[in-house]
């Protein structure tokens, strides 16, 4: 039987730990703990802190159940905002979205209610609701008026690119997020106002000046506005494909759009993460355990690594309109555009995710396009840049050309 003494003891114990930033040592204290009976509110912090641990392991489905407890035993505006983050993080944007609105209907403390209109903000986003997200942002604006990361991700709803004036107002504003200044120059200059680029990181200046050597490309701010750009860029025949899925965010939000077309989507995914280290992060980013995301009827889902779904599904399949690259290494990429080699047209549409805005992205999927472009004769247009969301929109105008044909 533990004091109240010995558990308050406990509790900083597994605090500490998680404040040094040992996860693991935190969770193994807080479940040390919970293997006790506790009083209620005491029990409600620790599931509370459990799913922040869990969730910033990316123990997605620990973090959503811990989240859940905590939520049930206190029923308090944290616990249903922290729900909601964790709903996020495990690809559930719709359900993120009501926890957040829920947490925001109960009692909070300003600096909660800010932070969380601002994560109801980013998974209205994610659930493709720009107008709700704009909204969101504006309530925490409302509250904290000199709130980077809120000022930040309103430029991302508000932008246009004929006349971006109110989204670089919000950029110019989002003090205190290291991208910002960079991403309003770069805008600046294609407006066709020039001045000394700001400090920066010198692999995102390369990205911006690389879609800035692209005039004729749309400029985009949302991941599902370049997508919906490149939807309404397709004019040929042929079905869409999606190279790396995940959670079926972008997936599904592909399957909205196309739902009143004949066209027929794809998903391909290992569902075991990335095969190789990226980003200084181990083998296997981004895995769900093997599991397969809920996806709209007509969708068809193809577990399994690209080198052996993708000969399969080539030997079966008519020509390719539109593919949707989010796999992110150039392993994964280089294999997937060589296996779809023969199903690409003259039109066909490519849209990268994690195109540019990576310390490593010259390395990365923009290689992998260069090789398979000379290698398979291509000629590219880019059609269209997202800094932001750091995608690329990319128009294969021929296919089978001599050898060389790609830009710079
Ligand atoms: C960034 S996630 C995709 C995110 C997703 N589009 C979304 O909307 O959230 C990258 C995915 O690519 C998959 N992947 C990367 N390389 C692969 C390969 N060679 N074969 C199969 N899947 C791969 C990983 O399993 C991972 O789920």
């Amino acid at each position: 039987m533990m004091t109240a003494m010995t558990m308050a003891t406990a509790l900083e114990e597994a605090q500490r730990a998680h404040a040094r930033g040992d996860l693991s040592a935190a969770i193994a204290a807080y479940e040390q703990l919970l293997a006790h009976t506790l009083p209620e509110a005491l029990s409600a912090a620790v599931w509370f802190n459990l799913a922040a641990a869990h969730r910033a392991l990316d123990h997605h489905d620990d973090a959503v159940a811990a989240a859940r407890r905590a939520a049930e035993l206190s029923g308090d505006a944290a616990s249903h905002a922290q729900l909601g983050l964790c709903l996020a993080a495990r690809g559930q944007p719709e359900e993120a979205v009501l926890a957040h609105e829920r947490a925001l209907s109960l009692p909070l403390d300003e600096a909660t209610e800010v932070a969380t209109w601002v994560n109801l903000g980013n998974a209205r986003r994610r659930a493709g609701d720009r107008a709700g997200a704009e909204s969101a942002y504006r309530r925490a604006l409302a509250l904290c008026p000199d709130h980077g990361a809120a000022h930040y991700n309103l430029h991302a709803c508000l932008f246009r690119d004929d006349d971006p004036a109110s989204a670089l107002e919000h950029l110019d504003r989002a003090s205190g997020v290291a991208w910002a200044p960079a991403l309003a120059w770069a805008i600046r200059q294609r407006q066709g106002v020039d001045a000394a680029a700001p400090a920066a990181p010198s692999f995102l200046l390369d990205s911006l000046r690389f879609a800035l050597a692209h005039p004729e490309a749309r400029w985009c701010a949302d991941t599902f506005a370049t997508l919906d750009l490149a939807l309404d860029l397709v004019h040929i025949d042929g079905d869409v494909v999606e190279l790396g899925v995940r959670f079926g965010t972008s997936l599904r939000h592909l399957a909205r759009r196309l739902s009143r077309t004949s066209r027929r989507l794809h998903g391909f995914d290992s569902f075991e993460g990335l095969p190789e280290a990226w980003g200084g992060q181990a083998p296997g980013l981004y895995s769900t355990g093997g599991r397969l995301p809920a996806v709209p009827d007509g969708v068809e889902l193809h577990p399994g690594w690209f080198r052996d779904t993708l000969p399969r599904f080539v030997a079966s399949a008519g020509s390719v309109a539109l593919v949707h690259v989010d796999c992110d290494i150039y392993a994964s990429t280089r294999t997937a555009l060589h296996a779809l080699a023969s199903l690409v047209r003259p039109g066909t549409i490519l849209v990268f995710d994690d195109y540019l805005g990576n310390p490593t992205w010259r390395d990365d999927e923009h290689a992998a396009l260069l090789d398979a472009a000379d290698a398979r004769g291509w000629r590219l247009r880019y059609r269209a840049f997202s800094p932001f969301s750091r995608q690329a929109v990319v128009e294969l105008t021929e296919v089978g050309c001599s050898a060389g044909a790609a830009p710079g």
